[in-house]
């Protein structure tokens, strides 16, 4: 059975491509998402993406990944840094999250140095720009022993 991935994108990620490019590069958020379902599918993996503004409807969107993925990868923008709620759903739902970011976000304001969903993710992953994604959906198949090893 092929692995299931969410890829998630919290507020303003929609922006991608116009918003800062100078922090977060010229990449848009539909090209992300086409570069993320090559690599999943390399791995012979499905993805899903999905984008929300609003912290209720990231939650909703991970409680029913809990029914159908076997993973998430997890860009959850400023929530990263305030969200108690997104915190706990990533804990009640009980599959593997990754936390990824475009920036660095320990090179940056003191603000976003503290991340309160780290803690419940299986790891994080910051500073690379696009492949921050493509890095997060290896880690989190070569967490599910799911990677795609040619040859
Ligand atoms: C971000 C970093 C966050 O601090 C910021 O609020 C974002 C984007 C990133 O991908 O670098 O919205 O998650």
């Amino acid at each position: 059975m092929s692995k299931r991935i969410l890829l998630l994108h919290g507020p303003n990620l929609n922006l991608l491509g116009t918003r800062e490019p100078e922090k977060y590069g010229t990449t848009t958020l539909e090209q992300i998402n086409q570069l993320c379902d090559s690599r999943a599918r390399w791995h012979k993996a499905e993805l899903r993406a999905e984008q929300s503004n609003h912290e209720g409807a990231l939650i909703d969107v991970l409680h029913v990944a809990r029914n159908w993925a076997d993973g998430v990868v997890f860009n959850p923008g400023a929530y990263t840094h305030t969200s108690i709620a997104l915190r706990d759903a990533i804990s009640a739902i009980q599959i593997p999250v990754v936390e990824v970011h475009l920036s660095n976000v320990h090179a940056r304001e003191e603000f976003r140095h503290k991340s309160l969903l780290a803690p419940v993710c299986i790891g994080q992953i910051s500073g690379f720009g696009w492949r921050s994604y493509l890095l997060g959906i290896d880690a989190l198949l070569g967490f599910l022993g799911a990677l795609h090893e040619p040859g």
